[in-house]
């Protein structure tokens, strides 16, 4: 049974978290506790919305599927949900993976027409002996447990498709600071769109546990089938509790390649820091092929189980927003390249 007294003899509350005993000593050890953090500027909103349940004593689990449903519904985020980006054949196709603290987690990959894939992703670890369901096979599994079929393709959205269409060029464009890459000129010019992609998500409760969720449409004008890292357990998101979490973004086959995420949280079992297990896996990634890289984007994000965190990314850019009892900020991501 709880026990109060001995719980409090063993914890202090700090204004901002909790000192806890650790075992077998006197010392005590802070813990940043709760807390969540996501990618990108977006995170912002989508943090607000997971704070509402982690500020009062609700589960990670929960506060991260609430979290990543507002860049979901947001027409105007053309690289999530309702309003993403399609794929060439003009396909609004969506990747979504959630995992909880005992390693439990749920996936889908290329769903179509359903507004809240990470919804889908936690039925599947909840109802199903499963992992992954894709393509067809998780539409039917959506629409058996009450989702409702959905136009995802917005005026916006099939405005920019149908432009693209025009030069049909399959080059896929990464955000660095608005600018785009041309492939051809191995360079980078002002001008690019916000190909922000990836919401990735990871929570630490007041109870000490650990989630994660991430979801994106992929690549802008992407193949049409293509799955990218974000619905791949240990690629686009890996949670460990005794450890801690980590998410990713930008180009997916990338991060796919090296199962970045899980690459992540080894790093920090060894003992990094997550910014400094974040740059270990970026570094991984550059040293592979340095000439590629310089074309690329990839951005890390972790947190480790004390509700410490960081980020690190190739290409300057990319931005997290952190959302806990003592802040509510956006970071700059330290990057490979400045
Ligand atoms: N990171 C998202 C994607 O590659 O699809």
């Amino acid at each position: 049974m709880f026990n109060r007294r001995k719980f409090l003899g063993s914890s202090l509350l700090a204004s901002t978290g909790w000192f806890l005993r650790t075992p077998g000593t006197t010392s005590f050890t802070y813990v940043n506790k709760p807390i969540v953090i996501s990618t990108w500027d977006f995170g912002k909103a989508a943090n607000a919305a997971a704070w509402e349940l982690l500020s009062r004593q609700g589960k990670a689990l929960d506060a991260v599927e609430a979290g990543v449903k507002i860049p979901e519904a947001d027409p105007n985020n053309h690289s999530v949900g309702y309003g993403g980006l399609p794929d060439r054949d003009g396909h609004v196709t969506l990747d979504a993976c959630i995992m909880d603290e005992n390693s439990n987690c749920g996936s889908v990959m290329s769903l179509e027409n359903i507004i809240h894939p990470i919804s889908v992703a936690r039925l599947v670890m909840e109802k199903t002996p499963h992992i992954v369901l894709a393509g067809d096979g998780a539409l039917q599994f959506a629409l058996a447990n009450g989702f409702k079929k959905e136009n995802l393709l917005t005026p916006e959205s099939e405005k920019m498709w149908k432009e693209w269409l025009r030069q049909s060029k399959y080059e896929p464009v990464i955000n660095v600071e608005n600018k785009k890459y041309s492939a051809a000129d191995k360079s980078f010019a002002p001008g690019g769109p916000q190909n922000h992609d990836t919401i990735g998500m990871l929570a630490l409760d007041a109870a000490g546990n650990l989630s994660g969720a991430c979801t994106t449409s992929g690549l802008a004008f992407k193949m049409h089938g293509r799955v990218g890292d974000s619905p791949i357990i240990g690629a686009g998101l890996f949670v460990d509790n005794e450890i801690g979490a980590a998410t990713s973004t930008g180009v997916g086959e990338e991060v796919i390649r090296i199962v970045g995420s899980h690459l992540v949280v080894e790093n920090m079992r060894l003992g990094l820091s997550p910014r400094d297990a974040c740059r270990k896996a970026v570094e991984r990634i550059v040293t592979r092929d340095p000439q590629k890289a310089k074309g690329l984007q990839v951005g890390f994000l972790a947190m480790k189980k004390d509700g410490s965190y960081g980020a690190f990314c190739i290409q300057k850019g990319f931005t997290y927003a952190v959302r806990s009892g003592s802040e509510e900020k956006i970071y700059e991501s330290e990057s490979w390249f400045s």
